[in-house]
C-alpha cells in the first residue's frame, strides 16, 4: 500500500515535469534567444516578408523557404546570400541591398526558423524536402539539363551512374554545393617563369600554391600575375537561377541516372 502511493506520487512529479518541459518547448518555439536571430527576424520582416509571408511560409509573390532545399543546404549563408545580394531578377526575386551583417542576420533567423518549423512538424527535414524534391519532373529536368550542364557535364561520362553512388540526400547536397574541389593557380614571375600548383593561400597581399611536387611557394602579389582557376565557380554561378521549381526537376532527372 505505501508503495503504492509512492508510485503515485512519483507519477504526479513526473507529469508535472513533463509539462514544464512541454512548456518550456512552447516557449523556446515563442521567442528566439540568439541576438542575430531576433535581428533577423526584424530586418526579414521589413524587406523580406512581404513577398515570403512574416513567418516564411510563402507569400503571395515568393514561395515558401521552410521547404527551400536551398535554404536547408546553406552552410552560414553561402547560398542565401548570393540571392539575397544578385536576387533573381527575371523571376521575380529583386537583389536586396543589405550589408553582411545583416545578411547574416538574415540567414540565422531563417535556419532558426526552418528548425522550428521541423520541431513542429512530425516528418523529419531530410526526408520532407526528398519528398518535394522528388515530386520534380525528369523530363522538364532533363531539358534544363541539356541547355545548362552540358557544356561541363554528360549524362553518359562523368555523370553515369550518379543516382546510384549517391543516396538521394548526398546527390542532392553535391549537385548544389560540390565539395572538396581544389582550385588552380598559375603564377608568372617577375622573370617570366610559369608556375601551376594547388591553390593554398591568398589575400590582397600575398599569394601561395603547392606545386606538383608538394612544394610550398609564395609571392607578394604586386610582384607577380596570378590567375586563380576555380572549376566549381560555373557551376555554383547556376545557383542564383534556379527556381524551386527548376531544382525539383533536375533533382527528379539526377535520379534517373542509374
Ligand atoms: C561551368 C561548368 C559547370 C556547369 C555549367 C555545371 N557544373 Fe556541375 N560541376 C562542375 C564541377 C567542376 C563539379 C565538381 C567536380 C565534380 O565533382 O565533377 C561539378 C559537380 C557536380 C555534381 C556532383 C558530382 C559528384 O560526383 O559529386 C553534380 C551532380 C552536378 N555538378 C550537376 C550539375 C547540374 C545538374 C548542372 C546544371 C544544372 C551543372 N552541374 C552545371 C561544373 C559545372
Ligand atoms: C518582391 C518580392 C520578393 C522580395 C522582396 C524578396 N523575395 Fe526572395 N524570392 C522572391 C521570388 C518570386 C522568388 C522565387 C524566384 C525563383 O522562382 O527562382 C524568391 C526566391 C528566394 C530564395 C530562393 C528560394 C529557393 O528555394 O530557390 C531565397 C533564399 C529568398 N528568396 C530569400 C529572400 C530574402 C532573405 C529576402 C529579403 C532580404 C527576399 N527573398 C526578398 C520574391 C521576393
Amino acid at each position: 500500500m505505501r508503495q503504492h502511493s509512492f508510485a503515485l506520487r512519483e507519477f504526479d512529479f513526473m507529469r508535472s515535469v513533463a509539462a514544464l518541459l512541454l512548456f518550456a518547448s512552447f516557449a523556446r518555439a515563442q521567442a528566439p534567444t540568439d541576438d542575430s536571430v531576433t535581428r533577423g527576424r526584424k530586418q526579414f520582416a521589413k524587406t523580406c516578408s512581404f513577398c515570403h509571408g512574416i513567418d516564411a511560409t510563402g507569400g503571395a509573390e515568393g514561395p515558401s523557404l521552410i521547404r527551400s532545399a536551398l535554404v536547408r543546404h546553406d552552410r552560414n549563408g553561402n547560398l542565401i546570400a548570393t540571392v539575397i545580394h544578385d536576387g533573381r531578377p527575371s523571376k521575380g526575386m529583386p537583389p536586396v541591398p543589405l550589408t553582411d551583417p545583416q545578411i547574416a542576420d538574415v540567414v540565422a533567423f531563417l535556419h532558426w526558423t526552418v528548425d522550428e518549423a521541423d520541431k513542429r512538424s512530425p516528418e523529419k527535414p531530410v526526408g520532407y524536402s526528398l519528398q518535394l524534391l522528388l515530386t520534380g519532373n525528369a523530363e522538364l529536368g532533363k531539358t534544363y539539363f541539356e541547355r545548362h550542364c552540358r557544356s561541363c557535364h554528360s549524362p553518359s561520362g562523368d555523370l553515369a551512374g550518379i543516382a546510384r553512388k549517391y543516396e538521394p540526400s548526398s546527390l542532392q547536397a553535391r549537385f548544389l554545393y560540390p565539395g572538396d574541389v581544389p582550385k588552380t593557380v598559375s603564377v608568372k614571375t617577375g622573370s617570366g617563369e610559369q608556375i601551376r600548383g594547388t591553390f593554398a593561400y591568398a589575400d590582397p597581399f600575398s599569394i601561395a600554391l603547392i606545386d606538383a611536387k608538394g612544394w610550398y611557394h609564395s609571392w607578394p602579389r604586386d610582384q607577380v600575375q596570378a590567375t586563380i582557376d576555380d572549376p566549381v565557380a560555373g557551376h555554383l554561378r547556376l545557383l542564383a537561377e534556379y527556381s524551386e521549381a527548376d531544382l525539383h526537376n533536375i533533382f527528379a532527372y539526377l535520379e534517373t541516372l542509374k
